[in-house]
Protein backbone atom coordinates (compact mmCIF):
# COMPACT_ATOMS: atom_id res chain seq x y z
CA UNK A 1 0.00 0.00 0.00
CA UNK A 2 1.93 3.23 0.73
CA UNK A 3 3.52 4.91 -1.41
CA UNK A 4 7.30 6.47 -0.42
CA UNK A 5 8.94 9.34 -2.38
CA UNK A 6 12.85 9.63 -2.34
CA UNK A 7 12.94 13.31 -2.98
CA UNK A 8 15.41 16.16 -3.05
CA UNK A 9 15.59 19.50 -5.48
CA UNK A 10 19.40 18.73 -5.29
CA UNK A 11 21.56 16.21 -7.30
CA UNK A 12 23.50 13.28 -5.66
CA UNK A 13 22.94 13.03 -2.31
CA UNK A 14 21.67 9.53 -2.23
CA UNK A 15 17.91 9.43 -3.66
CA UNK A 16 18.27 6.35 -5.76
CA UNK A 17 20.83 4.94 -3.53
CA UNK A 18 17.95 5.41 -1.10
CA UNK A 19 14.56 4.06 -3.04
CA UNK A 20 16.95 0.80 -4.37
CA UNK A 21 18.25 -0.41 -0.55
CA UNK A 22 15.22 0.01 1.28
CA UNK A 23 12.83 -1.55 -1.62
CA UNK A 24 15.52 -4.84 -0.96
CA UNK A 25 14.95 -4.26 2.71
CA UNK A 26 11.09 -4.35 2.66
CA UNK A 27 11.51 -7.26 -0.16
CA UNK A 28 14.19 -9.96 2.46
CA UNK A 29 11.07 -9.13 4.98
CA UNK A 30 8.73 -10.86 2.19
CA UNK A 31 6.85 -8.00 1.47
CA UNK A 32 5.78 -7.24 -2.47
CA UNK A 33 7.50 -4.17 -3.63
CA UNK A 34 7.72 -1.74 -6.72
CA UNK A 35 10.08 0.91 -7.68
CA UNK A 36 8.90 3.58 -10.20
CA UNK A 37 11.79 5.75 -11.68
CA UNK A 38 10.84 9.16 -12.45
CA UNK A 39 14.35 10.35 -13.30
CA UNK A 40 15.23 10.81 -16.82
CA UNK A 41 18.57 9.47 -16.04
CA UNK A 42 16.90 5.87 -15.57
CA UNK A 43 20.03 5.28 -12.73
CA UNK A 44 17.67 3.02 -10.85
CA UNK A 45 16.39 1.33 -13.34
CA UNK A 46 19.87 0.45 -14.69
CA UNK A 47 20.90 -0.36 -11.65
CA UNK A 48 18.36 -2.95 -11.05
CA UNK A 49 19.20 -4.33 -14.23
CA UNK A 50 22.93 -4.90 -13.48
CA UNK A 51 22.41 -6.14 -9.99
CA UNK A 52 20.15 -8.48 -11.47
CA UNK A 53 17.77 -7.79 -7.81
CA UNK A 54 14.61 -9.41 -8.71
CA UNK A 55 12.44 -6.18 -7.53
CA UNK A 56 9.86 -4.57 -9.65
CA UNK A 57 11.37 -1.55 -10.95
CA UNK A 58 9.23 0.61 -13.70
CA UNK A 59 10.71 3.64 -15.41
CA UNK A 60 7.79 6.32 -15.92
CA UNK A 61 7.55 9.96 -17.30
CA UNK A 62 7.04 12.12 -14.54
CA UNK A 63 3.30 13.04 -16.46
CA UNK A 64 2.42 9.57 -15.48
CA UNK A 65 3.05 9.50 -12.13
CA UNK A 66 -0.07 10.08 -10.30
CA UNK A 67 -1.56 7.24 -12.10
CA UNK A 68 1.01 4.67 -12.32
CA UNK A 69 1.70 5.36 -8.36
CA UNK A 70 -2.36 4.31 -7.90
CA UNK A 71 -1.80 1.04 -10.09
CA UNK A 72 1.17 -0.01 -8.28
CA UNK A 73 -0.13 0.85 -5.05
CA UNK A 74 -3.59 -1.42 -5.52
CA UNK A 75 -0.88 -4.25 -5.98
CA UNK A 76 1.89 -3.73 -4.11
CA UNK A 77 2.83 -3.92 0.36
CA UNK A 78 5.04 -0.66 -0.64
CA UNK A 79 5.42 1.43 -3.67
CA UNK A 80 9.27 3.58 -4.07
CA UNK A 81 9.78 6.61 -5.92
CA UNK A 82 13.37 8.07 -7.08
CA UNK A 83 12.80 11.26 -8.22
CA UNK A 84 15.58 13.27 -10.33
CA UNK A 85 17.27 16.11 -8.60
CA UNK A 86 15.92 19.12 -9.60
CA UNK A 87 12.51 21.28 -8.55
CA UNK A 88 10.53 20.02 -11.69
CA UNK A 89 6.75 18.46 -12.45
CA UNK A 90 8.11 14.92 -10.97
CA UNK A 91 9.18 16.07 -7.51
CA UNK A 92 6.02 17.72 -7.37
CA UNK A 93 3.41 15.29 -8.07
CA UNK A 94 5.67 12.44 -6.71
CA UNK A 95 5.30 14.61 -3.31
CA UNK A 96 1.69 14.61 -4.05
CA UNK A 97 0.51 11.17 -4.38
CA UNK A 98 3.21 10.21 -1.35
CA UNK A 99 2.52 8.15 1.99
CA UNK A 100 5.35 9.51 2.96
CA UNK A 101 8.38 11.65 1.82
CA UNK A 102 11.57 10.64 2.75
CA UNK A 103 14.18 14.08 1.67
CA UNK A 104 18.10 12.47 1.56
CA UNK A 105 20.74 14.88 2.30
CA UNK A 106 24.69 14.36 3.02
CA UNK A 107 26.31 16.44 6.07
CA UNK A 108 26.62 18.97 4.20
CA UNK A 109 25.62 22.71 4.04
CA UNK A 110 24.49 23.09 0.41
CA UNK A 111 22.47 19.55 1.06
CA UNK A 112 20.56 20.35 3.89
CA UNK A 113 19.58 24.03 2.56
CA UNK A 114 18.27 22.14 -0.49
CA UNK A 115 16.63 19.55 1.68
CA UNK A 116 15.00 22.25 3.56
CA UNK A 117 13.66 23.48 -0.03
CA UNK A 118 12.49 20.11 -0.76
CA UNK A 119 10.41 19.94 2.39
CA UNK A 120 8.93 23.55 1.77
CA UNK A 121 7.25 22.25 -1.34
CA UNK A 122 6.13 19.04 0.94
CA UNK A 123 4.55 21.55 2.94
CA UNK A 124 2.79 23.42 0.12
CA UNK A 125 1.50 20.06 -1.07
CA UNK A 126 0.01 19.38 2.39
CA UNK A 127 -1.87 22.53 2.37
CA UNK A 128 -3.16 22.10 -0.95
CA UNK A 129 -4.42 18.77 0.38
CA UNK A 130 -5.91 20.39 3.28
CA UNK A 131 -7.88 22.84 1.60
CA UNK A 132 -10.23 19.29 0.56
CA UNK A 133 -9.39 17.66 3.84
CA UNK A 134 -8.40 19.29 6.89
CA UNK A 135 -7.00 16.08 8.04
CA UNK A 136 -4.62 15.48 5.06
CA UNK A 137 -1.14 14.92 6.25
CA UNK A 138 2.39 14.14 4.28
CA UNK A 139 4.42 12.97 6.52
CA UNK A 140 8.53 13.92 5.74
CA UNK A 141 11.69 13.81 6.76
CA UNK A 142 15.13 14.64 6.53
CA UNK A 143 17.39 11.17 5.95
CA UNK A 144 21.62 11.98 6.57
CA UNK A 145 23.07 10.04 4.46
CA UNK A 146 26.97 9.26 4.07
CA UNK A 147 27.52 10.11 8.08
CA UNK A 148 30.14 9.89 10.06
CA UNK A 149 28.95 10.34 13.48
CA UNK A 150 32.00 11.40 14.70
CA UNK A 151 32.89 14.44 12.53
CA UNK A 152 31.60 17.71 13.46
CA UNK A 153 29.82 18.04 9.78
CA UNK A 154 27.43 15.57 11.53
CA UNK A 155 25.98 17.84 14.36
CA UNK A 156 26.44 20.86 12.35
CA UNK A 157 23.63 19.00 9.90
CA UNK A 158 21.43 18.54 12.72
CA UNK A 159 21.84 22.12 14.12
CA UNK A 160 20.58 23.78 10.63
CA UNK A 161 17.73 21.28 9.96
CA UNK A 162 16.40 22.12 13.46
CA UNK A 163 17.48 25.96 13.04
CA UNK A 164 15.10 25.54 9.68
CA UNK A 165 12.29 23.58 11.75
CA UNK A 166 12.76 20.92 8.80
CA UNK A 167 11.74 17.41 10.83
CA UNK A 168 14.55 14.34 10.98
CA UNK A 169 14.49 10.55 10.40
CA UNK A 170 15.38 9.04 13.20
CA UNK A 171 17.70 6.77 11.38
CA UNK A 172 20.43 7.86 9.21
CA UNK A 173 23.04 6.05 7.17
CA UNK A 174 26.57 5.42 7.58
CA UNK A 175 29.20 6.37 4.86
CA UNK A 176 30.75 3.12 3.65
CA UNK A 177 32.75 2.02 0.70
CA UNK A 178 29.92 -0.55 0.12
CA UNK A 179 27.45 1.90 -1.51
CA UNK A 180 30.19 3.20 -3.56
CA UNK A 181 31.00 -0.35 -5.27
CA UNK A 182 27.30 -1.47 -5.90
CA UNK A 183 27.46 1.91 -7.72
CA UNK A 184 29.93 0.56 -9.88
CA UNK A 185 30.02 -3.33 -9.43
CA UNK A 186 25.95 -3.44 -9.28
CA UNK A 187 26.29 -6.21 -7.10
CA UNK A 188 23.47 -7.70 -5.19
CA UNK A 189 22.58 -6.21 -2.06
CA UNK A 190 23.78 -9.00 0.24
CA UNK A 191 26.83 -6.79 2.37
CA UNK A 192 25.39 -7.58 6.43
CA UNK A 193 26.37 -3.74 7.31
CA UNK A 194 24.09 -2.41 4.45
CA UNK A 195 21.57 -4.58 5.29
CA UNK A 196 22.00 -3.31 9.14
CA UNK A 197 21.54 -0.03 7.98
CA UNK A 198 18.51 -0.94 6.00
CA UNK A 199 16.72 -2.59 8.67
CA UNK A 200 16.87 0.09 11.27
CA UNK A 201 16.11 2.95 8.00
CA UNK A 202 13.03 0.63 7.72
CA UNK A 203 11.58 0.72 10.96
CA UNK A 204 12.14 4.13 11.19
CA UNK A 205 9.98 4.89 7.96
CA UNK A 206 6.92 2.14 9.33
CA UNK A 207 7.06 4.94 12.71
CA UNK A 208 6.89 8.15 10.36
CA UNK A 209 4.45 6.32 8.08
CA UNK A 210 2.03 5.42 11.34
CA UNK A 211 2.55 8.63 12.66
N1 LIG B 1 26.01 5.73 2.62
C1 LIG B 1 26.84 5.95 1.61
N2 LIG B 1 28.18 5.84 1.77
C2 LIG B 1 29.04 6.08 0.76
N3 LIG B 1 28.65 6.43 -0.47
C3 LIG B 1 27.35 6.54 -0.71
C4 LIG B 1 26.36 6.30 0.30
N4 LIG B 1 25.14 6.49 -0.25
C5 LIG B 1 25.34 6.82 -1.52
N5 LIG B 1 26.66 6.86 -1.81
C6 LIG B 1 27.30 7.22 -3.08
O1 LIG B 1 26.74 8.39 -3.56
C7 LIG B 1 26.51 8.28 -4.96
C8 LIG B 1 25.28 9.09 -5.32
O2 LIG B 1 24.16 8.46 -4.77
P1 LIG B 1 22.80 8.36 -5.57
O3 LIG B 1 23.03 8.05 -6.99
O4 LIG B 1 21.92 7.47 -4.78
O5 LIG B 1 22.29 9.89 -5.43
P2 LIG B 1 21.04 10.57 -6.17
O6 LIG B 1 20.50 11.57 -5.21
O7 LIG B 1 20.11 9.55 -6.66
O8 LIG B 1 21.77 11.30 -7.39
P3 LIG B 1 21.09 11.93 -8.71
O9 LIG B 1 20.51 13.25 -8.27
O10 LIG B 1 22.22 12.08 -9.64
O11 LIG B 1 20.02 10.97 -9.17
C9 LIG B 1 26.33 6.79 -5.21
O12 LIG B 1 26.85 6.42 -6.44
C10 LIG B 1 27.13 6.15 -4.13
O13 LIG B 1 28.42 5.84 -4.59
MG1 LIG C 1 19.32 9.24 -8.58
Amino acid sequence: MPIITCASTKGGPGKTTLSLCLADHWRRSNRSVELLDVDPNRNLTQWIKNSGASIACTAIDEDDIVERAAEAEARSDFVVIDVAGALARGLVHAIAVANAVLIPSRPDAKDTLEAARTYQNVIAERRLAQRRNPKATIPAAVVLMQVNKRAQSFGFAKSQLEALNVPLLNAEVPFRAAYQNYSFAGLPLDDTAVRGDYAELGAAVEALLHG
